[in-house]
């Protein structure tokens, strides 16, 4: 087949779904309008750990509105079937809501209140009356007893440590953090006999579709969940979570359709978040800087009834050349819900002690950070000894300190200054994987010249919409205008988890596939059909542009897609696509790649820190969507600059008690403490990753700022925080 005209990817289109969002016509899942619904709210465990003693909801029962009361003194016993298989939850036990008495966290739902209006819910919640016989809870990671490790090695990492000329023993601390998206989470759920359809918000229908099903133990198809727009997610919408559970089993007591809102504050309290970590480092190296071992050992916060993990060994394995490495990741159980993951899960965490101990040993060595970091670059992948699919992170390297001005900083620590300001700059070096996972979708062209694509997918801000769009619309030879790309439904074909940046790769290769078998079934029709002024010409010579089919080489024999169907009364062409990553032994090893700078400001006296401008630099394949990917760069850059220096989930400890959980005391972010931010996109494309090209973006912009931002700090002041947040204390 001749490539398509590539028109609509690459161009820096705006959102399909702009107009909807900004005239408030997209529909989050609270906002959905189903007849008869009545509400639900959450009544949350005041302590951290126990057992349940007595129930009191005489008062809650007895005020006007209220239907029922659920707790698990009267909650049917649920089916809870297994669904390991097809959602890959962390090994353990899921909680399992009003099934016993046991308390495992603060905040845990031990009631609903069940009401025809939000008030009488809400009021009826603070009459439940809960009795507990409390137990302290363990919720500090420096206090607990961790599990058995997981381990990673090769080489002999700590005799190749003793030996080392240079050796660094440093130990990082990052702190909790919570998602906070926007939209809180929320869930409509209707029953119809023995069928479910829930309105939920989620970053995968086909997960909440499984983990319903194997809850309430109903057949895959007895459930729908629907979820078309999504208010910003992070990860906290990768799971199912157990106030999705109560919505669905509170419509089923009262059979009623019922609403289920989160507050602000219950976004805290059992819907995931990034762990804390306790990390240390040891680095040896020669005196050029020539690393030659590294022994991680990182102790993780997890929950009491299931083990989280995440990718946090995978960076310490293959970014830059050694050949000893010992890695120890320990779980420590804490009185906690189940942490997920949150934008550049475990990389994120790596890359913040990784980068910062590299600046440490390059400042200890006095070599430039990038120039350490050249002279540890790997030919291959030293983990798998694969080759790298495509690896610049030489490029964006010199791009970057090129376009930052990197040869004007000293590498003198507080050498800079502006008035009361101490000037620094700093650099890291980031890498995510690039996942994949089968995914499938369905294309329509119809005899008007028009185009629907459908797949199960999500766009929690990323564009989805749009970027499927234009990968359409160019498989199609349609112009944007002319192609409607639907998601979020789980009656579409199946999609993987809106997640872990492999969206773009995978809905999107699945969306190519559909387009493509349509352009061709169409194209089929035309060169065998004797009315055609296509008749006869070889398929592989005719392209579609701007819905007209025509010679690729004599752009004025053609016909339009309009005409053709018409003609040979076709009502519509369709198609199923799909993609799967190539089973087997990898052949290449999948990263997207990212040099980040950061120049802070910190006063002197104060010790504030004032981020004035990131930079990064970003090998991610092709860009199929520019303006979204800067959008989602920017939303990186912010992300990270929160965790660098503002968020931080506190506990009390004395009795599990999340004491911030709200946005006026949890800190993210506000415009004032966004500067001006810059995204360079290397160009070109991963052939061996997808049919795309791309190696996925939405990760990859978070992971290196705040270890930039750490090293500026440390240039501006000669302070090395090896805490996160990094707060004004901490550079007093
Ligand atoms: Mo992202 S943490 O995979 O939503």
């Amino acid at each position: 087949m001749s490539p398509q005209p590539q028109a609509a990817v690459g161009a820096p289109l705006s959102r399909v779904d702009g107009r909807l969002k900004v005239t408030g016509k997209a529909l989050y899942a609270a906002e959905h309008d189903v007849d008869g619904v009545v509400h639900a709210v959450i009544v949350d465990s005041s302590i951290g750990r126990g057992r349940i003693t007595s129930i009191d909801t005489g008062a809650a029962e007895a005020l006007p509105g209220v239907l029922k009361v659920i707790h698990h003194r009267n909650a049917p016993k649920l089916p809870y079937r297994d669904n390991s298989a097809s959602n890959n939850p962390p090994e353990g036990r899921r909680l399992r809501v009003f099934q016993d008495d046991r308390v495992r966290f603060h905040g845990q739902p031990v009631a609903v209140v069940v009401a025809t209006t939000l008030e009488a819910a809400q009021h009826g919640a603070s009459l439940v009356e809960v009795d507990y016989d409390a137990e302290r809870p363990s919720t500090d990671l420096t206090e607990a007893e961790p599990d058995e490790p997981t381990r990673y090695a090769r080489g002999d990492a700590e005799a190749a440590l003793r030996s080392a000329a240079v050796r660094l023993d440093l130990t990082y601390r990052t702190a909790r953090n919570h998602h906070n998206p926007m939209e809180p989470h929320a869930t409509i759920a209707r029953w119809n006999g023995d069928k479910l359809t829930v309105w939920d918000k989620t970053q995968w229908v086909v997960g909440t579709q499984t983990e319903l099903a194997a809850v309430f133990g109903l057949d895959l198809d007895a459930v729908r969940v629907i979820s078309p727009f999504v208010g910003g997610g992070f990860g906290t919408a990768l799971r199912c979570w157990p106030h999705v559970v109560v919505a669905a089993l509170a419509a089923r007591e009262t059979k009623r359709p019922v609403k289920l809102v989160l507050s602000r504050k219950q976004m805290y309290l059992g819907t995931g978040f990034r762990p804390s970590y306790e990390y240390r480092l040891r680095l040896g190296s020669d005196r050029r800087g020539r690393l030659a071992a590294a022994v991680h050992d990182l102790d993780a916060e997890t929950s009491s009834y299931e083990k989280f993990t995440e990718a946090v060994l995978a960076a310490g394995q293959m970014l830059y050349s050694m050949p000893h490495v010992s890695q120890a990741y320990r779980t420590v159980p804490l009185d906690l819900p189940t942490p997920l993951w949150m934008r550049g899960p475990g990389f994120q965490t790596a890359s913040f002690v990784i980068e910062s101990a590299m600046d440490e040993l390059a400042h200890e060595l006095g070599v430039d950070p990038i120039e350490l970091r050249r002279r540890n670059e790997p030919a291959e992948d030293e983990s798998s000894g694969l080759p790298f699919s495509t690896r610049r992170l030489r490029e964006c390297y010199s791009v970057g300190a090129r376009e930052f001005g990197w040869d004007r900083r000293n590498p003198e620590p507080r050498s800079t200054r502006e008035g009361d300001w101490l000037i620094g700059r700093g650099m890291a070096a980031g890498v995510y994987d690039t996942a994949r996972m089968p995914a499938r979708a369905r294309a329509r062209l119809d005899a008007d010249g028009t185009a629907l694509v459908e797949a199960a997918a999500t766009d929690m801000g990323p564009g989805t919409y749009t970027s499927q769009t234009q990968v359409a619309a160019d498989a199609l030879g349609l112009t944007v205008r002319t192609v409607t790309f639907r998601l979020g439904d789980s009656l579409y074909p199946p999609t993987p988890p809106h997640g872990g940046s492999m969206t773009m790769a995978s809905v999107g290769s699945a969306t190519l596939d559909a387009c493509n078998k349509v352009r061709r079934q169409a194209i089929g029709l035309a060169v065998g059909d004797r009315e055609s002024p296509l008749y006869g010409v070889a398929a592989d010579d005719v392209v579609v542009r701007g819905g007209r089919l025509h010679v690729k080489n004599d752009p004025a024999r053609g016909e339009t897609y309009r005409r053709l169907l018409t003609r040979n009364d076709r009502t519509h062409l369709e198609a199923d696509g799909s993609f799967a990553p190539p089973s087997g032994p990898q052949r290449h090893s999948f990263y997207g790649y990212n040099a980040t700078f950061a120049e802070v400001a910190v006063d002197a006296t104060l010790g504030l820190v004032r981020v004035r401008r990131v930079l990064g630099v970003y090998d991610a394949g092709r860009i199929i969507s520019p303006k979204l990917a800067d959008s989602q760069a920017i939303g990186g850059m912010v992300g990270g600059i929160g965790t660098a220096l503002l968020e931080h989930t506190l506990t009390d400890h004395r009795d599990g008690r999340i004491v911030n959980a709200n946005l006026a005391d949890y800190l993210v972010p506000v415009n004032a403490d966004v500067p001006d931010l810059k995204a360079i996109y290397l160009d070109g494309e991963d052939r061996e990753a997808d049919p795309l090209g791309v190696k996925g973006l939405g990760e990859l912009v978070m992971i290196g700022v705040a270890p930039a931002i750490a090293n500026a700090v440390f240039n501006a002041t000669g302070r090395r925080v090896r805490e996160l947040p990094i707060t004004a204390e901490a550079l007093l």
